[in-house]
């Protein structure tokens, strides 16, 4: 399923309320008027902190939940009308499940397939998340890792289209968080649709195409990763520290920035500046100490877009 969108959102609201007590009633604006566009046979980011609404996007998208307005498609289906033939196309992996902790990994898969018309072959979705060495074993011996892998055998048990991940990774070691990217990379090779949420710019930059970073409720920044809130083109910064009693000239295009002894230079133009400053240096036979370059991270980027988005209560 190339080429065509899978997941079409246009100004997507969600309003709770939630009863403290008799007369006590306040709304949480939860999502406020999203638009998003998935395409099809791509892995999809939405990234952004606690609070800001990832899981109740998810939950609409996948008709768990009633959405206050706004028009949502999911594989050319409203997912407000509960359709089979949408549930059947779609796999899911909640935030927190539960499974009965004594079957055994393959028994439990064996469940999920149990509910689709035409299910994946057993042995395949084990493969695909990398369980073999587990497949006997009950779901209680499982590590936390292997079982997070388990929630996504049973969200492909059905041979879904499109798959979706809420925090596929959160609490997981390093290892196990590339040993799960390893699995979503599968999946994108095997040419399903993964919508997936996440607090970890590494893990958007590494898996999704596209990315689309949300606070309190609305989306601030899509793009591609690679070139997000126009981090591609933003000023670089170099760095250095200069020796004791030398002075920069001024170079080019660029504003320095200096405090005992450290510099950093902010540049449109780095080859230039580079250029200028490191040429300056040999001729005074100087070494610019702790030299680098860099240019405004994804991290960075997140940082800068969510700043000031406190978790509602
Ligand atoms: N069932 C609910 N009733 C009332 N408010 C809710 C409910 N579910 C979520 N909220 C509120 O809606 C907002 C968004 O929550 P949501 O769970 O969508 O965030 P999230 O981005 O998934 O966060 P996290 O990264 O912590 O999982 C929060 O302020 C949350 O408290
Ligand atoms: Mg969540």
């Amino acid at each position: 399923m190339n080429g065509g969108t899978a997941i079409q959102v246009r100004g997507l609201r969600m309003t709770y309320h939630v009863r403290g007590g008799p007369g006590d009633e306040r709304t949480v604006e939860a999502v406020r008027g999203i638009d998003l566009e998935v395409p099809a046979g791509e892995v999809f980011a939405l990234l952004g902190p606690n609070g800001a609404g990832k899981t109740t996007t998810v939950e609409i998208l996948e008709g768990f939940r009633r959405r206050t307005g706004g028009e949502v498609s999911v594989l050319g289906f409203d997912p407000a009308s509960g359709e089979r033939r949408m549930k059947e196309q779609i796999g899911i992996v909640l935030q927190s499940t539960g499974i009965d902790p004594y079957l055994t990994v393959a028994e439990t898969i064996e469940l999920y397939r149990g509910y689709y018309p035409s299910p994946r072959p057993l042995d395949e979705v084990i493969e695909v998340v990398g369980l073999q060495e587990k497949r006997g074993a009950r779901v209680i011996r499982l590590s936390g890792g292997q079982q997070r892998r388990l929630d996504v055998a049973i969200a492909l048990a059905g041979d879904p289209e499109l798959l979706f991940l809420d925090e596929p990774t959160t609490g997981f070691d390093p290892s196990a968080r590339r040993n799960a990217w390893e699995v979503v990379k599968n999946l994108e090779s095997l040419g399903k649709t993964v919508f997936l949420t996440t607090h970890y710019m590494d893990e958007a930059q590494y898996l999704a195409r596209q990315v689309a970073i949300i606070s309190a409720g609305e989306i601030v920044a899509e793009g591609p990763p690679g070139t997000l809130a126009g981090r591609d083109t933003a000023a670089t910064k170099i760095r250095f520290r200069l020796p004791e009693g030398s002075e920069l000239p001024s170079l080019a295009g660029a504003a320095v920035q200096a405090g005992d002894g450290q510099v950093e230079l902010t540049t449109e133009d780095p080859t230039r500046t580079l250029y200028e400053a490191t040429r300056w240096a040999v001729e005074q036979g100087i070494t610019l100490e702790g030299l680098e370059v860099t240019r405004p991270s994804l991290e960075d980027v997140y940082l800068e877009l969510t700043k000031g988005s406190e978790p509602q209560a």
